[in-house]
């Protein structure tokens, strides 16, 4: 479908066809890569079984699926975006919505004020900015991954991986002023749980220089999605009574794909009322109970952080490097404390202003995350990612220390 969109649209991002590979170098996996193999061989798709891969290393196992697309997706996203204006269509940016009312039809509140009415809203927002009805934060839980795009002395052999075990390696190329850059990716875990996390980069830059050998890294950069309890994202109505608000998440950091399977659905259930897949990803699906050991073990964790949160012993003086983040008890406040590379300190309230939960410092990225649900708050306070709507305000704080 992709393909032939981009067909369609003379889009120009990088798209190629390329086999893409499962492999193993734990005796653990390979029964369930062989697993793999046959099972996807039983539902027509076509799968094969192979001890060595195109990659400088050596594997016990790998499932080789042929035919898979690869491209570039913000320039495949910019080209449709640019095709949406007009016919009663619009992009807005920079525009939050911030709830939604639900009397004669549905009107989206946005923090700028403006008020939008629609007959139908999709909300595609990572964790739905309006939850009350679904309370998704208890069925949905925030992943991080890390990835590298590195200028490498040896050539890459084509092709997508991704091994079975952990810590998690995934590969594959990217053309780049007329060469290529490899992006290596790996080093999952949940938002807000990872101690020091520049080792995560150190950790993907050495495998990128045990197995390319690294030239230069001209980018970096780590992201999250939402996890679902089945590992099945939801798409579909936000809850079985709304029938015109749907929702489009849970997409387990397959969101290239994902996002196209869900609009699929959701304009299907719009224009058609129904659609072949509805009930599989239904994000009201009972199925989900199959899935109730994580639901308890996410909340349980849920839980922990909120109290260890709030109770942490900390530092009682300014004691922070530059490029330094630290929690720190101030006039009685916990209070997160980072010193930027001009010297200049700023403050932030570390309790996260979607439930309370005791925000942790991201050294790599310079924010502060939320173990809880994943929202993440610069060092200034600004919010990078929901479920929370509000900053986590420091102006008192700066004044106190100016
Ligand atoms: Fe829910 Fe922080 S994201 S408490």
């Amino acid at each position: 479908f992709i393909n032939k969109i981009i067909e369609e649209n003379e889009i120009d991002c990088d798209f190629s066809w390329q086999p893409s590979y499962i492999y193993t170098n734990s005796e653990e996996y390979i029964e369930q890569i062989q697993n793999e193999v046959k099972t996807a061989s039983a539902l027509g798709i076509k799968a094969s079984y192979q001890e060595e891969t195109p990659l400088p290393f050596k594997v016990k196992a790998a499932v080789r699926f042929d035919g898979q697309a690869q491209f570039h997706p913000r320039k495949y996203l910019l080209a449709l975006a640019a095709k949406i204006p007009g016919q009663g269509s619009n992009i807005f940016e920079q525009t939050k919505a911030v709830d939604i009312e639900e009397e004669n039809g549905c009107t989206v509140i946005t923090d700028s004020g403006i008020r939008v009415h629609a007959s139908k809203v999709i909300i595609a927002s990572h964790y739905p900015f309006y939850d009350k009805p679904g309370l998704y934060f208890t069925r949905i839980y925030p992943d991080r991954s890390y990835i590298l795009a590195v200028r490498a002395k040896s050539k890459y052999p084509g092709g997508m991986y991704i091994n079975a075990e952990q810590p998690a390696r995934s590969l594959r190329s990217q053309p780049y002023e007329n060469g290529e850059l490899i992006l290596v990716g790996g080093e999952h875990h949940k938002t807000g749980h990872g101690e020091n996390t520049n080792q995560h980069y150190e950790n993907l830059l050495s495998f990128a220089e045990d197995t390319f050998g690294v030239i230069s890294v001209p980018y970096r950069w780590s992201t999250q999605d939402c996890m679902t309890m089945d590992g099945v994202p939801y798409i579909g109505h936000l809850t079985s009574n709304k029938k015109d608000i749907y929702v489009a998440t849970g997409f387990q950091k397959w969101g290239m794909t994902s996002s196209t399977v869900s609009a699929l659905i959701i304009r299907d259930l719009i224009m058609e009322g129904d659609n072949p897949w509805k009930e599989v990803f239904d994000p009201s699906r009972t199925t989900i109970a199959a899935s109730a050991k994580n639901f308890i073990k996410e909340n349980a964790d849920v839980a922990g952080n909120f109290i260890s949160g709030k109770l942490m012993s900390v530092p009682e003086n300014l004691d922070v490097k530059k490029g330094e983040g630290k929690i720190m008890d101030i006039d009685g406040y916990k209070t997160g404390v980072y010193r930027d590379s001009d010297d200049k300190l700023h403050f932030v309230d570390t309790s996260c202003t979607h439930l309370g939960c005791g925000l942790k410092w991201n050294d790599a990225e310079k924010t502060w995350d939320c173990p809880c649900h994943g929202s993440r708050f610069g060092y200034t306070g600004d919010i990078v990612e929901g479920p929370a709507l509000k900053s986590i305000g420091i102006e008192l704080k700066e004044k106190m220390y100016s």
